[in-house]
């Protein structure tokens, strides 16, 4: 796919997260130097921001292979030991959505993120052995979007662990500058900016919105991406000004319309837009959040000031302003 021809293969062409980038640079360095394998690496974060990106690097970095697998497809403990024993030596094992491993998964992988040791029971009944194997050293990169999610045996087997954060939108220009110019796209840094400023600080969102303002430019423009067509083809796609889609708005405005701001409670709001529940916290709500158009309180879910002003409504009096 495309997409991976974007996707930066170094740590040095990873564009933000400073402090991921320079506490990584170290580990990795250090571990080479003692040819050892890096220790195992936990990455969180909300999605989109570059989990399987820096995956990818760290194997890059490492100089080995990456097998990839995630915490639904591993529905049995066989699924994992299969896994675990194609492993070559020093391999990255890449499990994407880590906190969603099922309770006997993530029992044979306590002693194999330990002792590298695979410590398995085949069959049933009677007939029921018990099997040990060596496994190869190996690092183990978990991602999700929550680390709060993970039981604590779990987490706590993570030597390394790194929490990405929303890209601000100097960092965001020049992600989307470098797309730019590896898809072949002419794009004016005016153009660039609004694209970025309009991704909801995620270089995910920010890729796919430039491909598709590509596409307008094309049939509408002259195939050049500057400010005035971007904000055209954005406002097409919906995207508002602050970078708002159409889930951000239908939470917020349930908020203001149905619960008069707040507080009201996750599972009520769930209800009220139809979304589940995980999405609501984790993909929608944490850049709402960030941006301080709405607060998580001990009684629920409140919009600020901001968000009333957003939608030009007048603030509810005891609106707040966020902290
Ligand atoms: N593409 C997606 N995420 C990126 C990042 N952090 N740096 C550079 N290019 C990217």
């Amino acid at each position: 796919r495309i997409d991976h021809a974007i996707r930066p293969k170094r740590l040095q062409d990873y564009i933000g997260q400073p402090r991921v980038r320079e506490q990584l640079e170290i580990f990795i360095g250090a571990a080479r130097l003692r040819g050892e394998s890096l220790d195992h690496t936990l990455v969180f974060g909300p999605p989109g921001l570059g989990k399987t990106t820096l995956a990818n690097i760290i194997a890059t970095e490492m100089g080995v292979g990456l097998k990839a697998t995630s915490g639904p497809v591993l529905e049995r403990a066989g699924d994992l030991a299969a896994m675990l024993t194609n492993l070559e030596p020093g391999d990255v094992l890449f499990i994407d959505e880590i906190h969603r491993l099922s309770p006997v998964v993530e029992e044979v992988l306590y002693p194999a993120m330990e002792d590298f040791q695979l410590d398995i029971m085949i069959g049933e009944g009677p007939a029921a052995r018990s099997i040990k194997l060596d496994l190869p050293r190996f690092t183990l990169v978990g991602a999700t979007t929550r680390a709060g999610l993970l039981t604590s045996p779990l987490r706590d087997r993570f030597g390394i662990v790194q929490r990405l954060e929303f890209y601000n939108l100097t960092e965001l220009t020049e992600i989307v500058t470098r797309s730019a110019k590896l898809l072949g796209v002419e794009a004016h840094h005016e153009g660039a900016v609004e694209v970025a400023r309009r991704s909801r600080g995620t270089p995910r969102i920010a890729n796919r919105l430039l491909r598709r303002v590509r596409d307008y430019a094309e049939m509408k423009g002259n195939g050049v991406v500057d400010a005035t067509l971007a904000d055209a083809a954005l406002n097409m796609l919906n995207v508002d000004h602050h970078g708002l889609d159409h889930m951000d708005r239908r939470l917020l405005l349930a908020m203001i319309d149905k619960f008069d701001g707040g507080p009201v409670g996750v599972d009520s709001l769930s209800a009220a837009i139809s979304e589940e529940r995980d999405t609501i916290e984790d993909v929608i709500e944490p850049y709402l959040i960030q941006q301080g158009l709405m607060m998580r309180t001990p009684r629920g879910r409140v919009v600020t000031r901001q968000a009333w002003l957003h939608f030009e409504r007048v603030p509810h009096e005891a609106a707040i302003e966020p902290q």
